[in-house]
């Protein structure tokens, strides 16, 4: 049975498929040197170094202690600073950062509003955020039946992932936070290495799971998971980015 691979290396990987993206991200960030910067949900630490290149002072804050001491790891000897803690609450004081980078965390949390809400309360006055996110929905696969595609993607959105739509939700969700929505963009990650897919997506583990669960038959399942390993494969993903200020 396919396991998901520790969550560090998941990350890692999962940021090397997507390096364009983690450079716009970077860039639509604008850091300048006297910029203190907040990583919401810095994972592993994959954005900190790229973003002390650039801010005078970087904040990392998760939730996990395996994520934050991996982060403080790889960010030893910058300035940089580690903080566990939850997005709901953020262990940083009213208006203390220019900048805020929060990629790939709010399918994840309960309440996104309030995560936003507290983006809002840590920027200064004129500060920027860059939220970016996927749109679980919009998964499509090649070849392969197209309608597992889509019972695969509605059980991955109905079971798996919190708030699987989140990323179309951004700029409407952002605006009802109190900050002011400067750029609504998008792009779609195109994959065409079935394996890569396949650990970014999770297509062979939740197929299964989907099978355990009564949403997949697995003569359906397994013909589509072949038909996938077969190829040729195409993957195309919507991710959304948002840019906001504070006023
Ligand atoms: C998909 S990873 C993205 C990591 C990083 N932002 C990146 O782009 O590589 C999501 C991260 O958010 C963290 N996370 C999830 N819920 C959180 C919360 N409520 N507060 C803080 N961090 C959270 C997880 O521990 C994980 O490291």
């Amino acid at each position: 049975m396919p396991t998901r691979p520790d969550p560090i290396t998941y990350l890692d990987h999962a940021a090397e498929a997507g390096r364009g993206y983690k450079r716009r991200l970077l860039d639509a960030l604008d850091l300048r040197p006297d910029h203190t910067a907040l990583d919401v949900g810095c994972g592993p630490g994959t954005d900190l170094p790229a973003m002390a290149e650039r801010a005078g002072a970087v904040i990392g804050v998760d939730l996990d202690p395996a994520m934050v001491g991996e982060a403080e790891r790889r960010t030893a000897g910058l300035p940089v600073e580690v903080r566990q803690g939850d997005a709901h609450a953020l262990p940083v004081d009213d208006r203390s950062v220019d900048r805020v980078r929060v990629d790939r965390v709010l399918h994840l949390v309960a309440d996104p509003s309030a995560v936003l809400a507290e983006v809002r309360r840590v920027l200064r006055p004129g500060g920027r955020a860059v939220l970016a996110q996927p749109d679980w929905e919009t998964l499509a696969v090649d070849p392969g039946a197209v309608a597992t595609n889509l019972a695969f993607t509605r059980f991955v959105c109905d079971r798996i992932v919190p708030n699987p739509v989140v990323g179309r939700q951004l700029a409407r969700l952002a605006g009802a936070a109190g900050l002011t929505v400067v750029e609504v963009d998008g792009e779609v990650l195109l994959l065409r290495d079935f394996t890569t897919a396949d650990e970014i997506f999770g297509l062979t583990r939740n197929a299964h799971r989907a099978v355990r669960a009564g949403r997949l038959t697995r003569p359906a399942a397994d013909a589509w998971l072949a038909d996938l390993a077969a190829g040729p494969f195409l993957a195309a993903f919507t991710l959304f980015r948002v840019v906001v200020s504070a006023g």
